[in-house]
Order: structure tokens, then C-alpha cells, then sequence
């Protein structure tokens, strides 16, 4: 049976919510599910903005056709050729026969890279700036490559000032009945899956972020539709502003997080010790996290959300400790900079982790790593008790400034 809702009285969301697959990319845990949004306008001409995962085809597909309710399909919008939009194309070909699909030049590309499809008469080439008149309905073309791959778009439809917006400003987490911001508490329940998904999906390509929030900035916008997660039709600055802020990677919060891998619970008690103080010293909401048992798509969202980050992890092999270096890697891969480091090193004999956690933060962009690197030697002793208290006050002395 169809699931769907309006966005307004000529727009339909005809997506659908993914509460079963454990990993999105096989990679990222999604225990609130994922929904994959499309989006149906009715006019003269009708037009479908991107189509679903092959997950929830069955729901999509009788979407549309409720949707549509006898009128044909007219255009399919192809805005982002990733799978987990585009995986319904060949099937509305098949049902719809006079489906045009609309797409830049490398859209095609991915589509026959994809797919073999027998596309002759059956697509419209566009490029940034075209337009496409449905009838009352217009709508604008503007490329955004790299928000998230090279061939991704957006469409604005002008009579209503609806975005359509691609991966951009998606979530993680499947809709439960509510398809707006505005009808969830989107700060309590949404915020930190919003951040993680940008942070690990889109989170590299900053400067092109930057680039295509520089470009819509020209545009009146009333509605905000991703391919994931809430629409956004009320408080946009709230939204645009955490984009802003991420892709120019600035903190979000004057925060202290501190990230710790530990083997026998020593480097774990220096953690800890370093938190207390810390707390004594007036820091408020410490996050502390344990490398090993945390998802690393998590550790990356809470770097990037905090403006100073610890990181304390044994040596191991001698190298840093496989789950730091993990989470360190995806830091550097990530492009995250303009950070405030600590570092605390420990190691029976031989201690390598803080010289080596260094180096890859001296491969990134704006890392100040703050001075003593506390070395232990198995356990935290008088010695390094004393550098782990001046980290601590170079810290506060830090986070107050
Ligand atoms: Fe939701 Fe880049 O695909």
C-alpha cells in the first residue's frame, strides 16, 4: 500500500525508510535506518526528483503510481547517480514509456556505467544554469560536483523556492511518520546523525561545499528536500549555519574531547585523570570516548564537533595502537583541521605512539598540538601525573582564552 506526503499541494514525497540494513555504504552504522527520499511534482508535465535504494523499490514504485494516479511520468530528474538514488531508473523506464530522464552530461556517463540501458530518444542533456518549464512549476539546474560525487546536482524550483538538494543537508535516520524538521525535535534526536553523516559522507569536500553554498546563497529559498532524512520548510539559517560551520571546518563547540585506546586500563586511568581535572578546572560536558568499542564515524563527528581533541593510545607494534591509527587516518582522509590537540603516549618500552600520532597530525591542516606530550611507562607515575596536570592547564588556559 502507498506511503506518502505532501510536501506542498504539487509536490509529493514518495520515498521510503530503510529501519533494516545495519551499515549504510556497508560501512556506517545506522541504527535509526535511513529513508531515501524522491520527490514527485505535478503539473502539466510531471517530474520525479532522483528514484530510491533497491531496498524499499516495492514501496516507491506504488508510491509513484499513487502518486501519479493515471497521469504519465513524464521527466526523472537524475540529481545524484550513487545507487542508493538511482537504483529504480530501469524500472520506470520499463513502466513509464514516455519517461525522459534529465541529467548533466557526466550523469550519463554514470548511468551507462551502471546500467546497460538502451537510452536513445530518452534523455535531456543539461548543464549548469538550464532551465525546465513543468507548466507553473520551473526548474533550475546547478551543478555541485564533489557534494558527493563529481556528476551531483541540484534543482530549484522557483514558483514554490524548493531546493531540491541532492545528498545535501541529509541525515541519517529513517522517518517515523514525520517528514519536516519542524515536526521532530531535530536538535535533541536528529543533530548528532546529521553531523555524522555529513562529517563521514561529504566531510572532505569542504571547499566545494563552500563553493555550492556560495551559489544557492543567490537563490530565495522556502524548502529545503534532500535524498535523506527530515525537510526543512521552517528555520533554514539553523541548518545553513551548522553547513557553514562544518565545511569550513570551525568547531561547533568550545568542547574538550578526549579519545583514548587502552589495553589494560592504564592508559584508560590517565584518560580519566585528565577528564577529572579538567572538570575541576570548570570544563563542562567532556566527551570521552573509547576507540576500541566506538564506530569510528562517531569518533569523527565528535572531532569535528569540538574544538580541542585528546588522543591517548599505547604503542603497538611499534606504531600507534591499530584502532587510533584507524580513526586517525579517516581524520587526515576526512580533511578535518583547525584543531586544538593533546596527545599522551604509553608504552611499556619504547614508547613511539605520540612521535608518530604527531606526524600525522603535522600532515594535516592547522593542528596545534599543545606542549608536554605525556609519555607513560606502563602506568601513570609521579612523572607523567605531573605532564598529564600540565596538559590539563594548558588545556584550560586553551579553552578559556
Ligand atoms: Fe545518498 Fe551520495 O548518496
Amino acid at each position: 500500500m502507498y506511503c506518502t506526503r505532501n510536501v506542498s499541494d504539487s509536490v509529493v514525497w514518495v520515498g521510503a525508510s530503510d529501519r533494516r540494513l545495519a551499515l549504510f555504504e556497508n560501512l556506517f552504522p545506522i541504527p535509526r535506518g535511513v529513508s531515501y527520499n524522491s520527490y514527485l511534482i505535478l503539473d502539466e508535465k510531471t517530474a520525479l526528483l532522483d528514484t530510491t535504494d533497491a531496498s524499499v523499490t516495492r514501496q516507491y514504485l506504488e508510491n509513484v503510481s499513487h502518486s501519479l494516479n493515471g497521469k504519465p511520468l513524464d521527466y526523472l530528474i537524475i540529481n545524484h547517480m550513487e545507487p542508493d538514488h538511482c537504483a529504480n531508473i530501469a524500472e520506470l523506464l520499463l513502466r513509464y514509456p514516455h519517461l525522459t530522464l534529465v541529467g548533466n552530461a557526466k550523469t550519463f556517463a554514470f548511468v551507462s556505467q551502471f546500467y546497460d540501458l538502451d537510452l536513445t530518444g530518452r534523455t535531456l542533456t543539461v548543464k549548469e544554469g538550464d532551465t525546465l518549464c513543468l507548466g507553473s512549476h520551473t526548474l533550475h539546474f546547478f551543478l555541485a560536483p564533489m557534494v558527493h560525487w563529481p556528476e551531483v546536482m541540484v534543482t530549484y524550483e522557483e514558483t514554490e523556492q524548493i531546493l531540491f538538494s541532492a545528498d545535501a543537508f541529509g541525515s541519517f535516520g529513517a522517518l517515523n511518520g514525520h517528514l519536516f524538521a519542524d515536526e521532530v525535535n531535530f536538535d535533541r534526536d536528529w543533530l548528532d546523525d546529521a553531523r555524522r553523516y555529513y562529517c563521514n559522507i561529504v566531510g572532505k569536500y569542504g571547499i566545494q561545499v563552500q563553493a555550492a553554498l556560495k551559489k544557492l546563497s543567490a537563490l530565495s529559498i522556502r524548502t529545503i528536500c534532500p535524498l535523506h532524512g527530515p525537510v526543512w520548510r521552517e528555520n533554514l539559517k539553523y541548518l545553513l549555519s551548522k553547513y557553514d560551520l562544518w565545511s569550513r571546518y570551525v568547531p561547533e563547540d568550545n568542547a574538550v574531547a578526549i579519545f583514548y585506546a587502552s589495553m589494560y586500563g592504564d592508559t584508560e586511568n590517565a584518560a580519566n585523570i585528565l577528564a577529572a581535572g579538567l572538570a575541576e578546572g570548570g570544563i563542562k560536558n567532556i566527551a570521552l570516548y573509547d576507540v576500541s568499542v566506538t564506530d569510528v564515524s562517531v569518533l569523527i563527528a565528535e572531532a569535528f564537533r569540538c574544538s580541542h581533541l585528546v588522543f591517548a593510545a599505547p604503542t603497538y607494534n611499534n606504531g600507534v595502537y591499530p584502532a587510533m591509527y584507524n580513526f586517525l587516518h579517516d581524520m587526515g582522509a576526512l580533511s578535518l583541521q583547525n584543531r586544538t590537540i593533546g596527545l599522551i603516549e604509553n608504552g611499556t618500552w619504547g614508547p613511539v605512539s605520540a612521535k608518530q600520532m604527531q606526524q600525522l597530525f603535522s600532515e594535516m591542516k592547522q593542528m596545534n598540538v599543545l606542549e608536554p606530550v605525556v609519555t607513560i611507562k606502563s602506568s601513570v607515575k609521579e612523572d607523567s601525573l605531573a605532564a598529564l596536570c600540565a596538559l590539563k592547564d594548558r588545556i584550560l588556559a586553551s579553552c578559556t582564552r
